[in-house]
């Protein structure tokens, strides 16, 4: 075999987090196929299923729902997630369909994956691994560039960001907790 069949990764990712990819063939399908369509959306979702292994200790199911939470982003049109181009209100409105989206592609998968993939943009979602997941989709997303952007948050201003979309107090700890004894961003 000329390629590797292992995932392929950047740096950073946690070994519970690509032993969990290794040992469900099907979550690492789905992944595989994300990479291949869009790269950015497939390590943002790696990197942020580390996050709440590392901040939050999340329990494995938790986990895959962060691995799939943006996997209704396969059924966007190509190049509509990464434009550089400012999207148009009804283009947004697509491009927040990928909620809905990615829970009818995990209709088959337990509750609490399904609802990762649902509820992860939602501000109004009370569950615990839903809040945690928003504020680590969002740090995530400020920390690491993207064709529409600029420039990446330092984490400072990633923990600014968070306030601003107001996660809880209790998350934002987590966050400042973990970020100094380990890498600032991954
Ligand atoms: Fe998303
Ligand atoms: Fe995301």
């Amino acid at each position: 075999m000329l390629n590797s069949d292992k995932i392929r990764t950047e740096e950073g990712i946690s070994g519970r987090v690509l032993t969990i990819c290794e040992n469900n063939l099907d979550i690492k399908t789905l992944l595989h196929l994300l990479q291949l369509k869009d790269y950015d959306a497939y390590i943002h979702s790696l990197r942020v299923a580390t996050l709440m292994d590392e901040i939050f200790t999340a329990d494995d199911a938790v986990i895959k729902g962060a691995l799939l939470h943006d996997i209704g982003k396969l059924e966007l049109p190509l190049g509509l997630t990464n434009s550089p181009m400012r999207l148009s209100a009804k283009l947004k409105d697509v491009v927040k369909a990928h909620t809905l989206l990615g829970a009818e592609i995990l209709k088959y998968y337990p509750d609490v994956i399904q609802e990762c993939a649902l509820y992860h943009h939602d501000k109004t979602n009370d569950t615990d691994y839903i809040k945690q997941l928003r504020a680590c989709d969002i740090y995530d997303a400020v920390t690491h560039p993207r064709p529409y952007r600029e420039k990446c948050f330092t984490s400072e201003e990633a923990i600014g960001e968070l306030k601003k979309q107001q996660v809880s107090e209790d998350i934002i700890s987590a966050f400042k907790m973990y970020l100094p004894k380990d890498r600032v961003a991954l």
